[in-house]
C-alpha cells in the first residue's frame, strides 16, 4: 500500500524555548515531556506527481480541505526537499486530525509537525531503503520537525526530552532533541497532567510573533541565561527525584515565559483572569496538602496542572470540585507523561 500513517503527541515544556535565531536555532535549551492523550494523526498517500522538482499536495484537516494549512505544509515540505531527494516528483495526499478539540487552545504545532516529519522520514525509508543526510531515524525526524516548529523536535520521543546545546554535555545539540529518560528518576515517569482549558479562542499573538519579539527584548539576555541555568538545575532535580524542587522550578519557568510577553514591546498578555485564579488555587492546594503538584503554562491561557500519580485520586477530586468551575465549559484533558509517537501498522 502506498500509505504511511503516524501518530505523534503534543508535549509540555518544563524549561521553555522562547527566542530563536535564523534556522530555528533556540536561544536556550528546553526540557519537556511528551503527552499521551493529546496527539495528531497524519496520513500520507503518495502517487506520481505532475512536477519533476519538489512535490505537489492536497490536504484535508479533520476531513475537510483547509487551504491555509495546505499552503503552510506545502511550503514547509518543499523547503526540506534537499533532505528527501527520493520524494522529488511525488504527489502527496495528506490527511491530519487531532485527538483534542481544534478550538481547545492546545498548541498543536508540536504534534502536527512531528507527525508530519515522522511520516516524511518513514516514507523516505520505505522508498529509498535508507536515509539521506542523517542515518538515525529519530534524529532525522527530530531535525526535520524542528525546522517545522521548534517544540515539535521534542515530540519525537517518549517521556522526557532535551533540545538545545548545553555546556559540558556533548550529546545535546541545537539541531535535534535528545531523549533523557535514562537520567530521570522513576517518580517523574508517571506524572499526570490535567490540562485545564481556560480559553478556547485563537491566541491574539502567535508563538512565532512572540519569538520575534525576543530579538529586541530588553530582558532577553538575562532570560536566556536564566533558562540555561534552569536547564542544568532541572536535569539535576530530575535525576535526584526532588519532586518539590521540580514543581517550583517548572512554575518559575512558566511565569518567566509570560513575564517576557508582558514586558515585550508591544506588550501582550495571554493569561486570563481564570488562569490566575487556577494558579492561586493550585498553590493553595499545595500549601495545604504538601503534595508536590503545580502548574506550568505554554503560550496561552490554559493551565497544565502536573502532579504525582501516587496522589491522583486526591488531585482529581480537587480538580472536579475547585478547578473545573474555572474552566471554559468545565473542559479539561486528562493527560500524563506519554509513550511517544507510533507508526500505525497495516499501512506500510
Ligand atoms: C511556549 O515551537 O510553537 O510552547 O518554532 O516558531 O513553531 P516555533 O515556536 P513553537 O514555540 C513553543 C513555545 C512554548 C515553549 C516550549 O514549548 O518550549
Amino acid at each position: 500500500m502506498n500509505k504511511i500513517t503516524c501518530r505523534s503527541p503534543s508535549n509540555i515544556a518544563l524549561i521553555k524555548y522562547w527566542g530563536k535565531t535564523a534556522g530555528q536555532i533556540p536561544s536556550n535549551p528546553s526540557i519537556s515531556f511528551s503527552l499521551q492523550a493529546a496527539y495528531t494523526e497524519t496520513l500520507i498517500e503518495y502517487s506520481e506527481g505532475s512536477k519533476s522538482e519538489g512535490i505537489t499536495l492536497d490536504f484535508l484537516f479533520e476531513g475537510k480541505s483547509n487551504l491555509k494549512f495546505q499552503e503552510r505544509i506545502s511550503s514547509f515540505i518543499n523547503s526540506v526537499m534537499e533532505y528527501f531527494p527520493v520524494l522529488n516528483g511525488l504527489h502527496l495526499h495528506i490527511e491530519s486530525s487531532n485527538s483534542f478539540p481544534h478550538s481547545s487552545g492546545i498548541a498543536s504545532s508540536a504534534s502536527a509537525m512531528s507527525a508530519l516529519a515522522l511520516c516524511l522520514v518513514s516514507l523516505e525509508k520505505k522508498l529509498n531503503g535508507k536515509l539521506e543526510f542523517m542515518n538515525d531515524f529519530h534524529q532525522k525526524a527530530s531535525y526535520i520537525a524542528r525546522l517545522g516548529s521548534g517544540s515539535a523536535s521534542r515530540s519525537i520521543y517518549a517521556g522526557y526530552t532535551l533540545w538545545g546545546s548545553l555546556k559540558n554535555y556533548p550529546p545535546f545539540t541545537n539541531e535535534y532533541a535528545v531523549p533523557i529518560n535514562e537520567r530521570i528518576h522513576p517518580v517523574f515517569k508517571t506524572y499526570g497532567d490535567a490540562v485545564l482549558l481556560v480559553s478556547q479562542s485563537e491566541k491574539q499573538v502567535s508563538s512565532s510573533a512572540g519569538h520575534r519579539l525576543m530579538e529586541k527584548h530588553p530582558f532577553a539576555k538575562s532570560k536566556f541565561s536564566q533558562s540555561n541555568k534552569n536547564t542544568h538545575l532541572m536535569l539535576e532535580i530530575l535525576e535526584k527525584g526532588e519532586q518539590m524542587d521540580f514543581i517550583l522550578l517548572a512554575e518559575v519557568e512558566a511565569l518567566s515565559l509570560h513575564a517576557m510577553m508582558m514586558t515585550s514591546n508591544p506588550s501582550y498578555l495571554l493569561m486570563e483572569p481564570n488562569t490566575l485564579a487556577l494558579i492561586q488555587k493550585i498553590r493553595q492546594f499545595r500549601r495545604e496538602t504538601l503534595i508536590p503538584a503545580g502548574f506550568t503554562l505554554d503560550a496561552g491561557a490554559n493551565v497544565h496542572f502536573i502532579y504525582p500519580e501516587l496522589n491522583r485520586n486526591e488531585v482529581l477530586g480537587f480538580v472536579q470540585s475547585d478547578l473545573l468551575p474555572l474552566c471554559q465549559q468545565q473542559q479539561w484533558i486528562d493527560d500524563k507523561v506519554g509513550h511517544g509517537p507510533v507508526l500505525i501498522k497495516g499501512t506500510l
